[in-house]
């Protein structure tokens, strides 16, 4: 096969695999750079066989320059040229050479460069059609960096050292771009001239063109969020002090909520009592967590956006993640389905499709109510009453669900499903369900939330309209 066709094999082959993705975001999910690390490969297989080619080309050219040479030496050497180039045969060689040769065999080849040529078709269709990663996606992939020292306090020297929790990194490169993101702009130019000074034509010279052109990244250590204590605290792993709120909760198992759960009871961990939040472990096991994957691959995997002003979907740095939706009518969606309907005792009806998400990065969700409280969604009735949360995946460190004001960290666990009401039993909105995904340090997390709105629900969840309210009412009012 020639190059240029097989580098048109190779462009098929590219966009097979991305498909309808006019533009990707990588850095916001592990699966997706997944994609990115085969594009490399493409590249470097591409790049391999243009030396190659080209390498082939050159021995070409200098066999026939020393064919020549010796042909030329010789005739002005051995001979008197004029006698030489008086003899016909000679004289017709010479032009032929020049007329010919030079032209068919060097010129053209050198100028052309087909190889040249092919491969900038390929980086063409490359950077241009397929979503190559930009300065964007470096931005993000190093704000996502920066984010991990700052939730999890990783002091310069933690990754200078190379290790956080034994876990290596190569720090060189990236530190003085993070240091830029969290607005130390000074530290960042200093540990840039200790990398380039010994060093000036180090790859950090890429660094500095990227500081040159961006703008730095706001300090927030000044003034941080009220939650900002708790939230990292807890995303650390480390429970808030506080007084003894009597016997500690104990762990159940619970057969008698639904027949359902007769023969395998519930294993229910209680990890809060008002509001409540339990886990209940061993929900789906890993052939049903992979059918979802499946389900989740045939959709297109988006960044998530959140709610801004006026009810608006914007993508902002407080959600890292990608995600995609899944109704109930699919084998798996239907078991889905009657877990979070046996579990809850809610009516489907309710439930807003499942939502999966996979958190690349330093991948995110900072401190959140999951209800709505104003703009609710016109296609159900009534606010968030709950969420389910299915940890989809272990994840090495880090990417904990934290409930700032309740003094509650849970580490995901893969297979179990956390439950929480967000609304009182008046179906005022509960503050105190405030919670955050703290950033994946190592790993990949994934996660399937299940929403359910307090229409269709009067008769699971009777309002209480008395205490509820009331407490709900005080409870605003102090915070
Ligand atoms: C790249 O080349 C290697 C060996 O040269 C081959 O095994 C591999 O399949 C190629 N990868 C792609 C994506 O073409
Ligand atoms: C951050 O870590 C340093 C040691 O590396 C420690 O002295 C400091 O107290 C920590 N800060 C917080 C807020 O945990
Ligand atoms: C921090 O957590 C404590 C509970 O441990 C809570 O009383 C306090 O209100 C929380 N602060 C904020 C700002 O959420
Ligand atoms: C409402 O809440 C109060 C206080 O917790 C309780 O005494 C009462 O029985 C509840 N009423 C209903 C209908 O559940």
């Amino acid at each position: 096969m020639s190059p240029r066709s097989w580098y048109l094999v190779y462009g098929i082959f590219l966009h097979v695999i991305w498909s309808g993705a006019a533009k990707v975001e990588f850095y916001s999910s592990v699966d997706s750079m997944q994609d990115l690390a085969q594009v490399e490969q493409e590249l470097l297989n591409a790049t391999r066989s243009y030396l190659e080619t080209q390498q082939q080309q050159l021995n070409f050219y200098r066999r026939y320059v020393d064919q020549i040479k010796r042909e030329h030496e010789w005739a002005v050497g051995q001979l008197k040229l004029d006698e030489y180039l008086g003899h016909p045969l000679h004289a017709f060689r010479l032009i032929k050479r020049l007329v010919q040769d030079w032209d068919a065999l060097i010129f053209e080849p050198i100028l052309t460069n087909q190889p040249r040529e092919d491969f900038r078709q390929f980086s063409d269709v490359l950077t241009r059609d397929l979503g190559y990663p930009d300065q964007s996606e470096l931005q993000g992939a190093i704000k996502g960096l920066a984010r991990l020292q700052r939730v999890y306090n990783l002091s310069t020297s933690d990754l200078a050292g190379g290790v956080i929790n034994g876990f290596s990194y190569d720090s060189e490169l990236q530190w003085p771009m993070a240091n830029f993101e969290l607005g130390n702009t000074k530290r960042a130019g200093r540990l840039l001239n200790q990398i380039l000074k010994p060093e000036p034509t180090h790859t950090a010279q890429q660094t500095r063109k990227y500081l040159e052109n961006h703008e730095p990244g706001k300090k927030i250590q000044e003034k941080n969020p009220s939650w900002y204590g708790n939230y990292t605290r807890l995303c650390q792993g480390k429970r808030l002090p506080e007084e003894s709120s009597g016997s500690p909760l104990k762990c159940y198992l619970d057969g008698k909520r639904h027949a359902y759960f007769t023969l395998a009871p519930l294993q229910v961990e209680p990890v809060h009592l008002d509001p409540d939040i339990s886990v209940y472990h061993g929900m789906l096991n890993s052939q049903q967590i992979l059918s979802i994957f499946e389900e989740a691959d045939k959709e297109e995997m988006v960044r998530s956006a959140v709610a801004g002003e006026g009810g608006k979907r914007t993508v902002r740095d407080l959600r890292v993640s990608q995600q995609t939706w899944l109704d109930y009518t699919t084998p798996i969606m239907e078991s889905v389905s009657r877990i979070i309907q046996f579990v809850s005792g809610f009516d489907m009806a309710g439930a807003e499709h499942m939502q999966v998400a996979n958190y690349g990065v330093g991948g995110q969700y900072e401190p959140h109510p999951d209800y709505f409280e104003v703009n609710l969604p016109s296609q159900f009735e009534g606010d968030r009453i709950s969420t389910s949360m299915f940890y989809l995946s272990d994840v090495e460190q880090g990417g904990y669900t934290v409930f700032t004001k309740l003094n509650v960290f849970l580490p995901p666990v893969k297979g179990a499903l956390v439950m929480w009401h967000n609304l009182h039993r008046s179906l005022d909105v509960d503050v105190r369900t405030l919670h955050a995904g703290c950033p994946v340090i190592v790993g990949s997390k994934r996660i399937g939330n299940i929403w359910m709105h307090s229409g269709y629900q009067e008769f699971r969840r009777p309002c209480n309209l008395t205490s509820d309210s009331y407490k709900s009412a005080a409870y605003r009012k102090s915070v």
